[in-house]
């Protein structure tokens, strides 16, 4: 038996954390809960590479394949083996993230291609059956990471044409998922859009 495949995914901000913790405790055992980039050993040391910031930043190319080969090790290490437990595997982020970062906020126009090239490998036999993509405006996400005194990444570091186009990035891969994403407003109270999370993960599991 296979189990389900889940991705959680936005700006940061969003409420990601906020659902994940809540869906911890309704789904206990039931569930693995791991993250990108990262989520299993060897994904783990890309991900220090990735989130250093040390050094003069990442050529966009480099960037776009570290976060394929992380995800790879991701996929063969951790999420294949706990699906075929039968586990529901969510995910805090994961190709949803590059499509929206890398080849949209980036601009990173000639990539589109090979995105979709690499999803095709890559998650061969693990395709997630549901991403869902907390849609949050600039100012709502700004504030609130603002607000839970997080130190500044990347994405903080970066101008407010990118974050919108990163946004925009995430609604653009959803609609071209089709029934495989759902967007949920963030502004919403957060018990509700549990309550529809929740309801989606039932439906698959
Ligand atoms: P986080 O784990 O604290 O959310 O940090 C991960 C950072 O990496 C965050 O800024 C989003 C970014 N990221 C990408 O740019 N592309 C990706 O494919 C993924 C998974 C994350």
């Amino acid at each position: 038996m296979r189990g389900v495949f889940i991705v959680i995914d936005g700006l940061g901000g969003s409420g990601k954390t906020t659902q994940l913790t809540m869906l911890k405790k309704r789904l206990g055992r039931r569930a693995l809960f791991t993250h990108e980039p990262g989520g299993a050993p060897r994904a783990e040391r890309i991900r220090d590479i990735l989130k250093s910031g040390k050094g003069p930043k990442l050529d966009p190319l480099t960037d776009f394949f570290l976060f394929w080969a992380a995800r790879a090790e991701h996929v063969g290490a951790r999420i294949k083996p706990a699906l075929r437990k039968g586990k529901i595997v969510i995910s805090d982020r994961f190709d949803s993230s590059t499509f929206a970062m890398q080849v949209r906020g980036d601009e990173q126009k000639t990539l589109e291609k090979l995105f979709w090239q690499c999803r095709e490998h890559t998650l061969e036999g693990c395709m997630p059956d549901l991403y869902v993509i907390l849609d949050a405006s600039i100012s709502t996400s700004r504030s609130r990471r603002r607000g839970r005194g997080e130190g500044e990444d990347r994405f903080d570091e970066r101008e407010e044409a990118y974050q919108k186009r990163v946004r925009a990035g995430y609604k653009e891969f959803a609609k071209r998922l089709g029934k495989r994403a759902l967007v949920l407003d963030a502004a919403e109270p957060q018990r509700d859009v549990n309550e529809t999370i929740v309801h989606a993960i039932e439906k698959l599991a």
